[in-house]
């Protein structure tokens, strides 16, 4: 009789612990989200005082309070918070409620940080659970299971194709892959410089050449015809930037991917290593509200063509923060050269306050998802560069931690973790393919168009020109 009762007792505890617990963790993501939309406006040269001591005084809270349970963390958390939002009101920096459309009084986030600038039905990465959803299928499943031309048309109309749909699309494609004569010559004499700048000129010299038009006011199926277009070329595109000569014929291909291979080897791929491209293609094809979807997004809610919009997606992926490490995790290894190696070399740039590409990640708290993808197709194709690889992330992983950790210890704050992300292994796999290293980008180039492309008809749909607000900050008042 007393066990049961004692059972039911250490229950109803257990149910209240855990409420208080959950109330708790909701009071602190308030003041959480609170510190940060005051934060920026503390920093604006109007900003008052107070707003700053209520602000310093939130934080300071905010970091006691955060990974533990005090008993009064409720009342103390929602202290500062009222305290914060009433210092920041009277400073007049403010406009939480968001009544005032002056830009003075908005809330300044750099780099749209924490900013919902669209919604899409297209895909969402989950950075706590290490996950990426295409139209809610688990993107890494469909990256081994599935043909990029699925994957396409799962991400154009939101399910999975039936197969007479499936094969009429790749026959679609191929078809519209194509280049002219004369666009061949445009696109041979663009060649020399960066090959990512001269694939980007061609999409746009090729809309040009076509005539494609704004689309305001036009019918969506020119439109829709126009994006894949643009998107089917870019395996042709890049193998006249790489060879100097027209496409090669392509007897028998199984689709954009091994089209893809084999215009850059210059000969049918092996199965191994067309499957390897196709996974890397599909996990690379979307990504959220990342630069350059944005960017694209952003040119066509003017009302411009998808030449204008393809183009500048692909100008902005061009910068090295966006996608441009596999290079660099490509010099590593070679630095690194042997397993022995890889301590005292990774040692020497952590000492140094050198970053280790291919690590750390703005979005994933947990491993890339892509990354593990494609470590186990590194791990299929099986070569002295992939064991090395395995060898240098172990390594680096077990480094950073232990610094982070040693970190955290010393500022008293929680461990920052950093993961392997998707570029690490992307160089081994491109690598192992035969992809030469100055043709990483345009790779990625070559499947982030069919995200880009499907985000663009997404925004063409429901679209709504951006128009942020800036703030003006007054020149420096001189003394006579
Ligand atoms: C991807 C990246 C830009 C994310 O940046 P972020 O979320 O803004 O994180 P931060 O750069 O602020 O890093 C936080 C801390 O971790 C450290 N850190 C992050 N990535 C690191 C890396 N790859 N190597 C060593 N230290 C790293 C930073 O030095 C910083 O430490 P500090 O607070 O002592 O200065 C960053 O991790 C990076 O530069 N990685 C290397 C480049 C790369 O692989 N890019 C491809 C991304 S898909």
């Amino acid at each position: 009789m007393l066990i049961p009762v004692i059972a039911m007792w250490i229950i109803v505890f257990a149910v209240i612990i855990g409420l208080g617990r959950m109330v708790a963790g909701r009071s602190l993501r308030r003041l959480e989200m609170l510190i940060d939309q005051v934060r920026p406006l503390c920093q604006h040269p109007d900003a008052q005082p107070e707003a700053f001591a209520a602000l310093i005084m939130a934080e300071k809270e905010h970091q006691l309070l955060k990974g533990s349970y005090h008993e009064d963390l409720i009342r103390r958390s929602d202290a500062a918070y009222s305290a914060l939002q009433i210092a920041a009101k009277a400073a007049g920096a403010a406009v939480l409620d968001g009544e005032s459309s002056h830009a003075e009084k908005k809330t300044f986030s750099p780099g749209l940080e924490g900013v919902v600038a669209f919604e899409t039905a297209i895909g969402q990465v989950f950075g706590e659970e290490g996950k990426l959803i295409y139209r809610g299928f688990d993107a890494c499943d469909l990256a081994v299971k599935e043909s990029i031309e699925s994957v396409w048309l799962l991400l154009r109309d939101g399910k999975p194709p039936d197969r007479a749909t499936l094969r009429s699309f790749r026959e679609q494609v191929e078809k519209a892959g194509a280049l002219s004569r004369d666009e061949i010559k445009i696109v041979k004499q663009l060649r020399g410089g960066q090959p990512l700048s001269a694939v980007r000129t061609a999409i746009s010299a090729v809309a040009n050449k076509r005539g494609y038009k704004p689309w305001l006011n036009r019918d969506f199926t020119e439109i829709d015809s126009e994006i894949m277009a643009l998107t089917a070329i870019v395996p042709s595109v890049v193998e006249i930037i790489h060879t100097g000569k027209a496409p090669i014929k392509k007897p028998g291909n199984t689709g954009y991917a091994e089209r893809y291979l084999w215009g850059v080897l210059g000969c049918k791929p092996t199965a191994l290593h067309t499957s390897a491209i196709e996974t890397y293609m599909i996990l690379t094809m979307d990504h959220g509200s990342n630069a350059s979807t944005f960017s694209g997004r952003v040119t066509v809610s003017t009302g411009a063509d998808a030449g204008a919009a393809l183009t500048a997606a692909i100008a902005t992926l061009s910068g090295p923060l966006h996608g441009g490490a596999p290079g660099p995790v490509l010099d590593m290894l070679e630095a690194i050269g042997s397993k022995e190696c890889a301590e005292p070399w990774v040692k020497e740039q952590l000492d140094n306050g050198r970053k280790l590409m291919g690590f750390g990640h703005r979005v994933y708290r947990t491993e890339d998802p892509r990354a593990r993808t494609l470590r186990n197709v590194a791990e299929k194709l099986d070569s002295p560069r992939t064991e090395l690889a395995r060898t240098v992330e172990l390594t680096i992983l077990a480094a950073l931690e232990e610094r982070q950790k040693a970190k955290a210890a010393r500022l008293g704050t929680g461990v920052r973790t950093l993961r392997v992300n998707v570029e690490f292994w992307t160089a081994v796999v491109l690598d192992q393919v035969g992809i030469p290293r100055n043709l990483f980008s345009s790779t990625f180039c070559a499947s982030r168009m069919i995200g880009w492309g499907e985000q663009i008809r997404e925004q063409i749909r429901n679209n709504k020109l951006y128009r942020p607000l800036s703030r003006y900050i007054e020149p420096a008042k001189f003394l006579p």
